[in-house]
């Protein structure tokens, strides 16, 4: 399949893989850009992890991959070491998506990274257009991990339209059946997450979590925090019940805060624990299709080809 998306970063497929917080490690990344898609990195471990990180995946991989900064946006200091080592490493591209990443896009241009924003609403992606980025991720509220309220389908409608760079959807995509529909809306690819936790060779996501994911239903999701304007969205576990009863009783946002801190890195690294109160598994709303667990390689070609089926057969709606 040949779009945009593959043409700016040299992939076969139109697929990245989502970076996922604490999970995203190196064999991960490397079997999905091996797999002929574009493996992200990210920036949980600090600088001199991520120099090590780069390093293992050009072990495993001669081909693009990606890093996401948003957890090095948090403090000066890892984040002009961490800038520095993609460019020097000549990492093919950055994905970041914590706030308004206008001032930082020239940074990696000049170093010639490639530069791709996420963005939650029109204005902002606009605005990213005009600052230089090569091309923007739009992702719906379905999406695992960090969410904002407006729909991949909504935003779709909204975004694609006003800009003229590429767009990659994400957000509850986890099929062929999804794929086609987010290309026929407009997009150029599309990122996945959720799917890709499934993935053999996604080593850092807990066993607990695995056997978690691969039983849930649509009814198992939910999100804490959004009320505050920092959603993210998981599994229902006793963690996020005892979040939303403090929610609405009004507990101070700094207690809430306090409650989810380390929430990720916990999760990821001891399952949600014996008492459910480690955290949210997290994930997107599209569950149903998750239902087995298999090499990064089968994910992209089994989407694809779906994904083409369907829409050799969509002319077909037209009588
Ligand atoms: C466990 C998990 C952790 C995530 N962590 C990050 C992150 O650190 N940075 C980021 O930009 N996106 C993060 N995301 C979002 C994904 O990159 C991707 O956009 C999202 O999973 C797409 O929606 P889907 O889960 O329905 O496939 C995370 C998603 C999951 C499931």
């Amino acid at each position: 399949m040949k779009t945009r998306v593959t043409e700016l970063l040299g992939i076969q497929y139109p697929i990245l893989q989502g970076a996922m917080a604490w999970i995203s490690r190196p064999e991960l990344v490397a079997a999905v850009s091996n797999g002929g898609g574009a493996g992200i990195l990210t920036t949980n471990w600090g600088p001199e992890q991520l120099l090590r990180d780069i390093r293992r995946i050009r072990e495993l991989t001669d081909k693009p991959f990606g890093v996401n900064t948003n957890h090095g946006l948090r403090n000066v200091e890892d984040r002009e070491e961490i800038f520095r080592i993609i460019i020097e490493e000549k990492v093919p591209f950055v994905t970041m998506g914590a706030g308004d990443q206008r001032p930082y896009i020239p940074v990696f241009r000049a170093g010639g990274v490639k530069t791709i924003c996420i963005v939650p609403k029109t204005r902002l992606a606009k605005r990213i257009e005009a600052a230089g980025a090569d091309a923007l991720i739009i992702e719906g509220t379905e999406a695992g991990g960090r969410i904002g309220t407006l729909t991949t389908m909504a935003l779709m409608s909204n975004v694609i339209p006003e800009v003229t760079i590429p767009v990659i959807a994400a957000g509850g995509i986890v099929d062929g059946r999804g794929m086609a529909a987010a290309m026929v809306m407009g997009a150029d690819g599309i990122q996945m997450g959720s799917r890709f936790l499934l993935a053999e060779e996604c080593h850092a996501f807990h066993p607990d979590n695995v056997k978690r994911l691969l039983e849930a239903t649509d009814d198992d999701s939910t999100e804490v925090g959004l009320s505050r304007g920092k959603g993210m969205r998981g599994l229902r576990s006793p963690f996020s019940e005892r979040y939303h009863e403090m929610e609405i009783a009004g507990v101070p946002v700094e207690e809430l805060n306090a409650l989810a801190a380390e929430m990720s890195r916990k999760v990821a690294e001891e399952g949600i624990g014996a008492d459910g109160m480690n955290g949210i598994v997290q994930c997107g709303q599209s569950v149903g299709p998750l239902k087995k667990v298999q090499p990064a390689a089968e994910i992209l070609r089994t989407v694809t080809e779906e994904a083409a089926e369907i829409l050799k057969k969509a002319p077909g709606l037209l009588g």
